[in-house]
């Protein structure tokens, strides 16, 4: 039995290009797409690396919606044998399933999503209890590989280019609760402006679309009462 499959070709101006490929059991959205590449058309551009669901760069949509292709099993999103993969929506189009994912990661830096620590080696390592309630908030939501599903998922960034978006924002929470980092008062005032956690409508599509169950609203929604308390202390 043959799967239809039509794939974006072009960058973002381009069009669908029918393919039909064997199924088997167990067949990946990636496989499909690597059929494609290996057997039909060796033009065809995509990226992966992993194929285990760890690096995060395997993303694309499917039939609409932002998955990672490597762990979607084309029988769960194959719908009257046919599967239509696009580029991930919210990020400029390289060529084909390719995305720049430039603004993806600019964003990261922009809400300051890099560790800042305040000792040296020659201090003692930090303690952190496990079940504290910072440790608790990081262990949910530091699994994070990168994707890009949540980002691609987020009306307000298809609205608003400049907002910094779900994945750079649940990295900003995380490190809001890092016991062991010193800025994050330099941090809040980061993510607070305009283009920051407040521009978060609280759809919800980020937390739905997550492959690692992380839920990126909840963070946010962390980060509103975090800045809302360092303005109150005048930190701000
Ligand atoms: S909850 Fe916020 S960040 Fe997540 S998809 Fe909705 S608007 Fe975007
Ligand atoms: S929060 Fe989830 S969907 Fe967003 S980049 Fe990280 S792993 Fe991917
Ligand atoms: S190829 Fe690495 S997560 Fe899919």
């Amino acid at each position: 039995m043959n799967l239809n499959v039509r794939v974006w070709r072009g960058a973002a101006s381009g069009e669908f290009q029918s393919f039909e490929v064997p199924r088997y059991a167990s067949q990946t959205v990636l496989d499909v797409v690597t059929h494609i590449q290996r057997a039909l058309d060796p033009t065809l551009a995509y990226r992966y690396a992993c194929r285990v669901g760890m690096c995060g760069s395997c993303a694309m949509t499917v039939n609409g919606v932002a998955r990672w292709t490597c762990r979607t099993h084309v029988d769960k999103v194959a719908s009257d044998g046919a599967v239509e993969i696009a580029p991930l929506r919210n990020l400029p189009v390289i060529r084909d399933l390719v995305t720049d994912m430039s603004p993806f990661f600019d964003k990261w830096a922009k809400a300051r999503g890099r560790f800042e620590g305040g000792t040296s080696r020659s201090d003692e390592f930090a303690e952190v209890a496990p079940q504290s309630p910072q440790r608790q908030q990081v262990d949910a939501a530091i699994e994070c590989i990168g994707c890009g599903v949540c980002y691609a998922s987020c009306d307000v960034v298809a609205w608003n280019p400049d907002y910094l978006g779900p994945a750079a924002l649940n990295r900003a929470w995380t490190l809001a609760n890092d016991v062991r980092d010193v800025s994050n008062a330099e941090r809040l005032r980061a993510i607070a402006g305009d283009a920051g956690c407040h521009a978060c409508h609280t759809h919800v599509s980020c937390s739905e679309r997550c492959p690692k169950q992380i839920s990126p609203t909840a963070g946010i929604s962390g980060l509103k009462r975090a800045v809302a308390k360092a303005a109150l202390r005048g930190e701000l």
